[in-house]
């Protein structure tokens, strides 16, 4: 797919993967639509797209509001007149083993933000989408499709979210395109500082370096990209992700135990 005059929406964009999604693909010569609640941060972003000659509308959104995502989809609409790509990358996340949570109500927000911000997007956005026999880009993680430590609610969250798409696909047959995005961990973003402790505040201060294993959002963004050009249905994050189904199904047992070891490296 040339993403040239294509246009992009794309939720969380005013810091980490968002924003340098929304940045490239306006280099590449894409009509950006971008929505995130920082609305200076959001601004800063549109207009270094706009200084060097790119196109794009930035609107105030929390896409836990359905009336924000309906108005960000009408505005986008309303600048460029059609809608080939919605990227549904905002998303929130947390770091706390569960028997430490003094609180569940953070769990709630998790679900608030990546599932059903995620629903409340797509929602407006799907007429639209089949007009174009667009493309869906759900911006996860591994832990959509294992478990994982210290994440139970993040991973929740981010199952739901696999779960509504992949029935979405199912009743939308060959009229919209899928793309799952199954990431590891990526550096230079600021999921890790805002994600919530155990006490249901986000964590802040970050302490924790990041695993040999993490990307930069720079080699995260050009995999995207490169998924999107080449109409993949799944794009893992570094590669190896893509044997998780793999080793899930036949090694259960030693994906937890790995998933416990790396937790345990990390902290
Ligand atoms: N970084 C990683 O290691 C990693 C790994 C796997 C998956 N991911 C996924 O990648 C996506 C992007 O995360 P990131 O790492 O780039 O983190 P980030 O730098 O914290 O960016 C998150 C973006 O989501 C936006 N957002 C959060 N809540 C929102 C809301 N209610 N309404 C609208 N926008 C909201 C934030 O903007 P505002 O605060 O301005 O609203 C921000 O632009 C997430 O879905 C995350 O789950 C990241």
């Amino acid at each position: 797919m040339n993403i040239k005059n294509k246009t992009i929406l794309i939720t969380g964009a005013s810091s980490g993967i968002g924003e340098l999604l929304a940045k490239k693909c306006a280099d590449l010569g894409a009509k950006i639509i971008m929505g995130a609640r920082s609305e200076a941060k959001l601004e800063n972003v549109k207009n270094d797209i706009i200084n060097k000659g790119g196109q794009c509308v930035a609107v105030k959104t929390d896409i836990t509001r359905p009336a924000d995502c309906k108005q960000l989809v009408a505005k986008g609409i309303e600048s460029f007149g059609s809608l080939d790509i919605l990227i549904l990358n905002a998303g929130i996340s947390m770091w706390a083993p569960f028997n430490e949570i003094q609180d569940v109500q953070f769990f709630k927000d998790l679900m608030d933000t990546n599932y059903h911000g995620a629903l409340n997007t797509i929602h407006p956005a799907l007429p639209f989408l089949k007009d174009s026999h667009g493309l869906i880009i759900s911006v996860s993680t591994g832990q959509a499709i294992m478990g994982f430590p210290n994440h139970t609610g993040y991973a929740a969250s981010k199952h739901a979210l696999k779960g509504l798409t992949d029935s979405l696909e199912c009743e939308m047959g060959d009229s919209v395109q899928f793309m799952d995005i199954i990431l590891g961990w990526i550096r230079g973003t600021n999921l890790r500082s805002n994600a919530f402790g155990p006490d249901g505040t986000q964590i802040r201060e970050n302490k924790k370096d990041h695993s040999k294993e993490s990307i930069s959002v720079e080699e995260c963004v050009e995999g995207i990209i490169n998924g999107i050009q080449k109409k993949k249905r799944t794009v893992y994050l570094p590669w190896k992700l893509s044997l998780i189904p793999f080793v899930k199904l036949f090694f259960p047992w030693y994906l937890n135990r790995k998933m416990r070891q790396v937790t345990h490296d990390q902290e």
